[in-house]
Order: structure tokens, then sequence, then C-alpha cells
């Protein structure tokens, strides 16, 4: 089986829950404590082995391939300055010439539909779809692209797709992808068997608490199936949907990976992500950590 090497960012969505914020700035672009949430994903891709990297961006998008390239400006002033460290952080997210593509979705239309505008460029081979939106702590350890990469190559019969999961709140389950599960692998039983999957169920119609997060490995039918552009929930071309229809005709699992997901597309979620990632920060956790403490809030 060919090793996964490519990997498609969708980033083409409005941001719209970061409004005013997002209005001229890609949600994308959002700083973590100093970093971007999109380096953050293509950091955890790249650890992982990916070697090419697919972004469908979208109109108002073009912060995000700057920032993956040289800034001729910034870098001589740091040079003339004689910052070497910022010098070196600044080129530290360039990537091997050819090594990224950008493709344009002309109208956000869903991830479905985000996911195939990429179709030309994929061979015919497993890939993997990151949402920068999902960030990812996992503790110092594999990140989880890498932990799902790992357990997909192991499997006894390799192929299919796999998505990360996490359990949710029985009343959370209208935000995700929900999956039904089928048996735990004997000898990993963070391994769950995938026999369906349904894009934000309401409670009462959820097949689990077992929710969705955004990191997949897909098969090339999965495209084949987008290729219909059936709309699903909120009239949108849903990955999920997709995905869906290739239960029982190829390998489908899913992984509860280590780490600790912050849903950065939600406000909350975005400021939890910043304290935890400040806290472990060395130079700002213990003057965070007083500042809260003695704070008036
Ligand atoms: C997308 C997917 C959903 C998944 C979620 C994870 O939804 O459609 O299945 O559970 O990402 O964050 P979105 O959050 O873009 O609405």
């Amino acid at each position: 089986m060919a090793k996964i090497k490519t990997a498609i960012f969708p980033v083409g969505g409005l941001g719209t829950r970061f409004l005013p914020a997002t209005k001229a700035m890609p949600k994308e672009m959002l700083p973590v404590v100093d970093k971007p949430l999109i380096q953050y994903a293509v950091e955890e891709a790249a650890e992982a082995g990916i070697e090419q990297f697919i972004f469908v961006t979208g109109r108002g998008k073009s912060a995000i391939e700057d920032h993956f390239d040289h800034s001729f400006e910034l870098e001589h002033a740091l040079a003339a300055h004689g910052k070497e460290e910022a010098l070196s952080l600044s080129r530290s997210m360039l990537h091997k010439p050819g090594a990224v593509t950008y493709v344009r979705q002309q109208e956000p239309a869903g991830l479905g539909h985000a996911v195939w505008c990429a179709r030309h460029l994929i061979k015919d081979q497993a890939v993997a779809i990151l949402l920068a939106d999902d960030l990812i702590d996992s503790n110092s350890g594999p990140g989880c692209l890498s932990q799902m990469i790992a357990q997909y190559e192991s499997l006894s019969h390799p192929g299919g797709n796999m998505v990360a999961l996490m359990e949710v709140e029985p009343a959370e389950t209208q935000s995700y992808g929900i999956i039904q599960p089928g048996v735990r692998s004997e000898h990993n039983s963070s391994l769950v068997e995938v026999k369906g999957l349904v894009e934000k169920p309401s409670p009462h119609l959820a097949p689990s608490n077992l929710a969705v997060v955004g990191r997949y490995i897909v098969e090339p039918g999965v495209f084949a199936e987008l290729e219909s552009q059936e709309r699903g929930a909120g009239n949108e071309i849903q990955l999920t949907d997709s995905l869906a229809k290739r239960v029982g005709k190829v390998p489908f699992h899913g992984l509860l990976f280590q780490g600790e997901r912050f849903d950065c597309g939600s406000k909350l979620g975005f400021l939890k992500a910043n304290v935890a990632y400040a806290m472990q920060h060395t130079s700002l956790a213990e003057p965070l950590k007083s500042w809260l403490k003695n704070s008036r809030f």
C-alpha cells in the first residue's frame, strides 16, 4: 500500500462565527498564542509524513498563501538587525518548492464540495484531510494524524477510510458527524469499526455519542461519491454523506485518538486553546497563572 503523502486543507469557509475579526482576515490565520491555526495543522501533517499540501482556498484568503511564502521585506529587516531567531521563525514555514498547491473554491458549498475541488490534484490513492478549526494538542506525543496513519497502515486489511473520533455529550451531536459504531478492535480498544455515519443528527436520532473530529484519511472512492454533488445537512455538500456511502464497500474505522481537541471554530474553544497553549509556554505560564488568580474576574 502506498504511503499517505498528500493532505488537503479546506480553508475556504467564511468564518462567520468570528465576525468581525474574520471580515478581512481568514479564520485559519487566527493565532493561538503566536501561531496561526493553519500552521498548527500543517505542522501536524508534516510530522505525520505528509509531503504534498493542498489548500482549498477562497476569496479573501491570500494571507494564507503569503504566510507560507517568503516575506522579503521582513526577512531583510530582521537580517539587517541581526534578529536570527525571528528570521528562522519567519522562514520555518516554507515548504519545498512545488510542495504546496492552492485550488480555489468559488463558493463555500460545504466540506464535501471543498474536498471535491481538489479532485484533479490527487492521484489514485488515499489522502489525509485536516480541518484547521480543530486544533489538537497531543501533549508532546505523536500528533493526531500520525496516530491515525500508524493505525491505518497496521490494519489487517489496509486501505479504506478512517476518521478521528471523540466522545461528546449526547446533547451536542447536532454539531458533528456522528458514527454508528461496530465492534472495537480486539488488540486496540481505541480503534472502532464504523458501520454508518450521519451529519449533525439531533440527539434523539444520533446513532452514538462518538463524533468525527476534523481529521480524515479517505480513499479515492469517496471522491467518486462526491461527484454526485448531492446536498445534505444545512443544504451543503457534506463529506460525511459520501463517506457514509462507502460503508460496507471498503474498510472503515474511527480512532479515539490520544490528545485534547479544541474547537477553534467557536469563541469559547478558541479562548480555551489560547489558555491551554499559553500554559505550556515557558515565559507565559507563570505570569498568566498569577494574573488569572489575582484578577478581578
Ligand atoms: C465538520 C464536519 C463534521 C465534523 C466537524 C468536526 O463540521 O462536517 O462532520 O464532525 O467538522 O469539527 P463543521 O464543524 O465544519 O460544521
